[in-house]
């Protein structure tokens, strides 16, 4: 029996890749450097930084910035990014959200937060469902980001739980990779891209039934 859920939030709770998208393909324009949708999705899961550096990388300008400058660049695209999210209501829950985590709660099956994003107390703010978190791992604690297993292990033992007791949720391969490297159990929420080695995959949670989950 699993004992707990631990949730990536970008792409999992909400839909806020469009926005990190916008945030980040203007950012890269005002530096002459163009990303479309394919590339974005190498971004997702990983920190700012090294989305800033993934972006420079395909413009052959990892050289061309103090690291003084890459952080100006990097806050530049956050307050851009955190300008759209203002507009956040708990309407911008995915299908299915709010429901599976109600119905965590009936049961006393803590939830978690496992995401790279440093805006992720506000945005749960936004939606709503704040309370809803029994832990929120702060990644600026982490020596390692996704696909490294350290964010999710730190997640489930938040809960009180072992790793291997624990459910992930994500959308991204960097994700369900540490996830898998967790020994977790891996939910895999499809948003277009091909996930790999996940145990599950679901376009939307209310494809999914808590009871069945909880037994594997
Ligand atoms: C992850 C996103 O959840 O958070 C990444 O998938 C993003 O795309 C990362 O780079 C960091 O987010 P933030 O909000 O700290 O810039
Ligand atoms: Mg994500």
């Amino acid at each position: 029996m699993k004992k707990g859920f631990v949730f990536d939030l970008d792409g999992v709770i909400t839909d806020t890749a469009k926005y990190h998208y916008i945030a980040w393909k203007e950012l890269a324009a005002e530096i002459g450097i163009d990303i479309d949708l394919k590339f974005n999705e190498q971004l997702k899961g990983i920190s700012r930084m090294d989305s800033l550096e993934r972006i420079l990388s395909l413009g052959n300008k990892n050289d061309a910035y103090t690291e003084i400058e890459k952080e100006a660049l990097a806050t530049k695209k956050n307050t851009q990014y955190v300008q759209l999210l203002q507009s956040l209501t708990p309407d911008d829950l995915l299908p299915g959200v709010k429901e599976f985590l109600d119905q965590a709660k009936e049961k006393n099956i803590p939830c978690g937060i496992a995401s790279a994003s440093k805006n992720a107390p506000f945005i749960l703010d936004k939606l709503g469902v704040m309370s809803d978190f029994d832990a929120i791992v702060d990644p600026a604690t982490l020596k390692k980001g996704k696909p490294d297993p350290e964010i999710f292990v730190q997640a489930a033992l938040a809960l009180g739980i072992d790793p291997a007791e624990a459910i992930g949720f994500e959308d991204a391969q960097a994700g369900i990779d540490g996830i898998k490297a967790a020994g977790m159990y891996a939910v895999g929420v499809y948003s277009g891209e091909e996930l790999h080695g996940a145990d599950i995959i679901v376009e939307k949670l209310t494809e999914l039934n808590i009871d069945e989950l909880l037994s594997k």
